[in-house]
């Protein structure tokens, strides 16, 4: 008998006490499964207990229901009983711990919910739902689905009490029916806050009513979707301004009740002092330079127009703005942003300089603090609460901020420190915009290097706090910054499966986080996430060609991805691999210059986009090569071999084939072994002045004879200026007459500090290499 009869009998014989799989995403705290399944049919009914706030819990969990399975689901109040779904809302279950709390218990022909505030009740009910089969989460109705929930008992509640999703809709914006659909993601995954960047230098998104300009002006900017982000057509005269939009408070109220529906707070962030040049196109005397500029139509950096803090007008403006903004969002805490505001028009701003005067500030960094610390006054007066990012600890953080911390985990760190409260996202693991697998495949993203796994490992609270400080780590959340996200379909693809990935991050229980578990549960949530229609990305299961060169020096090429378990296949001719292509089953041998591709099948589908890299066999591949001067930590790639490992870097510096020295040269020798006859040598070299990275100044390549002293020695300088825009690369090559060398020297000299035109004047700049190319 075949494998597959065995299973089938095994179906028909235990159909009453099937055990169905349970794959929940966060995984709860306490999960006991058992055998047998409660079916539910036309006829199960919603009961609740608890008054009008379990009424409404029941509602939604019925309005969820009766799409996809077309029952009735009546709704009523009730007791548990055969063939009902109960939920129990009763404040004495409080003590469960915490109002996100609940217990869920599902036997043979019932299920019961408990929680002691709604917000819980609410939480069990999303539990409830990824119990049930993925077409549960279909919009429309599905036909022959057994909409049966697996016996099991549930105790839960989350580790962190924020639980966030960040979108940027100023870059581009949003409309109403995908903030929904976002906020349904967020509801899904347990998570609670949604952080809605409303204003930028890209266009203002929110109707004042006092301030009409701002959605007449200010939400809109000339269409420029067709340019590269950073470097758009500046407005002709006279053209018109196409693209944005704003909501109007009607439409914010919808979205905040729809929000609240899901016991999800929408955090308002209102920018200030910087990134706030698209309200100069509509009240340009609110600057320190008073002049009238546009809305820009791509990236504006450095961020120079910021509002002036010496004028009285730019308080009045923004406290009858956060006025408007707080009558339509309940939440206890406001984000006024405080991001990356750049100083240079305080400095020459005399009404400014005489903020500083008046107030015995000692600086711009100071005056920034005194703004802050202004705008928490307000918003306390109005029983508020302010919250920005980690910047607003320079000058010294306002008495009761809460610090959102973005640069990394030491803004979050110190603020803890200082008693304060604490979101962490640091970039690293919380920046969505980022890229989630090799560049070279993805559409155009801001630039980093986030994969799924990554996100998985993120830990909120930084090492070396204190009980009572670590308590200040409210959580985590994830920032989907959108300009280069132009439209809903992309922001599903950037935000989703990482956001899953932060979700259990953010709520299961440290001991059971675990990637090789969650990715067993993963294949479910995909079926869920196939039913919302949501576009997410399978860069999880991108293969990575990566070599593999032992200390012994043996060379090869191994295909990893983040998903081991699935069979990758493999061509070495170019051609792209098949179901019928070789499977792989550990690191490849070869010994030329090879273009290998590799990908994942499953049920002969292509989970991900063929993965394709070309190995550059030359005398010194896989050879054994010493540095003079070590990269640096963060960008140490696979350290020296990273050079002579045949592979050559993307166009992004963060893709682990580049590595980078901070303001030292790169001092390498390769040993070839036995002498040989070496015609050229090609060293690969990176830019990126945004990035303080630069070419070297020049690069020495010298050839050495076993038992004797430099042959040949050639100096070549890079032809890409420090004033060339974006990410470039440049082979740098000297070419030898078949010289009979065994030691190839590389020596390139870092162009030492950035230039005085550069942000970073002064400071170490970045010398980046991937390949040294010997042949
Ligand atoms: C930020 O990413 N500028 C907060
Ligand atoms: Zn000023």
């Amino acid at each position: 008998m075949s494998a597959g009869c065995a299973v089938m009998l095994l179906l028909v014989s235990c159909h009453r006490r099937e055990t169905l799989p349970v794959q929940l995403i966060p995984a709860p705290v306490s999960l006991e499964q058992r055998p047998g399944s409660f079916a539910c049919g036309p006829g199960t009914q919603i009961i609740y207990q608890g008054g009008a706030e379990a009424l409404g819990e029941a509602e939604y969990l019925a309005t969820c229901l009766r799409i996809p399975t077309a029952y009735p689901w009546e709704v009523a109040e009730g007791a548990p009983g055969k063939d009902r779904i109960a939920l129990l809302l009763d404040p004495g279950f409080r003590d469960m711990s915490g109002q996100e709390s609940y217990s869920l218990e599902v036997f043979g022909s019932q299920a019961v919910v408990m929680a002691g505030h709604p917000d819980g009740l609410f939480r069990g009910i999303q539990t409830l739902l990824q119990l049930m089969p993925p077409e549960v989460f279909s919009p429309e109705p599905v036909q022959g689905v057994e909409w049966k929930i697996p016996c099991c008992r549930i105790t839960d509640q989350p580790r962190f009490s924020w639980r966030g999703m960040h979108l940027d809709v100023s870059r581009h914006f949003f409309p109403v029916d995908f903030i929904k659909r976002y906020i349904d993601l967020i509801a899904m995954h347990r998570m609670n806050v949604f952080h809605w960047h409303l204003t930028d230098d890209n266009g203002w998104r929110i109707e004042i009513k006092k301030y009409p300009l701002l959605t007449e002006v200010s939400a809109w900017r000339v269409d420029r979707e067709d340019e590269p982000w950073r470097s758009p057509t500046p407005p002709k005269p006279g053209e018109p301004a196409t693209y944005g939009g704003f909501y109007t408070q009607e439409e914010i109220r919808e979205i905040v009740q729809y929000a609240a529906d899901r016991h999800i707070t929408v955090i308002p962030e209102i920018e200030m002092p910087g990134h706030t040049s698209e309200v100069f196109a509509a009240y340009p005397e609110l600057s320190c330079t008073g002049k009238k500029l546009y809305v820009q139509p791509g990236s504006y950096w450095p961020n120079n127009d910021i509002f002036c803090a010496g004028k009285e007008e730019t308080f009045e403006f923004l406290e009858n703005v956060l006025t408007e903004v707080m009558a339509l969002f309940p939440s206890e805490y406001i984000h006024i942003g405080g991001d990356e505001a750049d100083k240079t028009r305080w400095k020459a701003c005399p009404l400014c300089r005489k903020r500083i005067l008046d107030e015995g500030l000692a600086d711009e960094d100071e005056l920034q603090s005194w703004f802050i610390k202004r705008m928490e006054m307000f918003l306390q007066s109005k029983g508020r609460k302010l919250i920005g990012w980690d910047e607003i600890l320079e000058g010294g953080l306002a008495p009761e901020a809460t610090v959102m911390s973005w640069r990394g985990f030491e803004g979050g760190f110190e603020a803890a420190r200082q008693g304060h409260d604490v979101v962490m996202c640091p970039t690293s693991y919380c920046y969505f915009d980022y890229y989630q697998a090799d560049p070279d495949f993805e559409p155009e993203a801001i630039g980093g290097f986030t994969t799924l796994k990554k996100v998985y490992s993120f830990e909120p609270v930084p090492e070396g706090l204190s009980g009572t400080e670590s308590r200040h780590i409210l959580g985590g959340q994830g920032n989907v910054w959108t300009e280069f996200i132009p439209n809903p379909e992309h922001a599903g693809y950037m935000a989703l499966p990482r956001m899953t990935a932060l979700a259990e991050a953010l709520w299961s229980p440290k001991e059971l986080r675990n990637w090789d578990n969650f990715r067993s549960r993963l294949d479910a949530h995909f079926k869920r996430l196939d039913q919302m229609k949501v576009n997410y990305s399978k860069g999880s299961w991108k293969v990575d060609i990566r070599p593999d060169i032992q200390p012994g020096g043996s060379y090869g090429i191994s295909l990893e991805t983040e998903q081991p378990g699935y069979p990758v296949h493999y061509t070495l001719d170019g051609s792209d691999p098949t179901t019928t292509s070789p499977l792989y089953d550990g690191p490849l041998t070869i010994d030329t210059t090879t273009a290998i591709k590799a990908v994942i099948f499953v049920d002969g589908f292509l989970k991900e986009k063929v993965s394709s890299k070309t190995v550059h066999f030359h005398l010194a591949t896989g050879k054994r090569a010493f540095l003079k001067t070590e990269p640096s930590e963060r960008y140490f790639g696979n350290g020296v071999n990273s050079l002579v490992d045949g592979m050559t870097g993307s166009g992004s510096f963060r893709d682990g084939y580049w590595i980078g020295f901070e303001g030292k040269d790169l001092e390498l020798e390769i040993d070839l072994g036995t002498d040989m006859p070496v015609q050229e040598i090609t060293a690969g070299f990176f830019q990126q002045t945004g990035a303080w990275i630069f070419m070297p100044a020049e690069v020495t390549f010298i050839l050495v004879p076993s038992g004797g002293d430099t042959v040949a020695s050639v100096t070549e300088k890079p032809e890409t200026t420090t004033e060339a825009i974006g990410a470039v690369t440049e082979p740098v090559t000297a070419v030898f007459d078949n010289i009979h060398a065994r030691f190839v020297r590389v020596h390139a000299r870092n162009m030492g500090a950035c230039p005085s035109w550069h942000e970073g004047a002064g400071n170490p700049a970045w010398l980046f290499a991937d390949e040294v190319i010997v042949r």
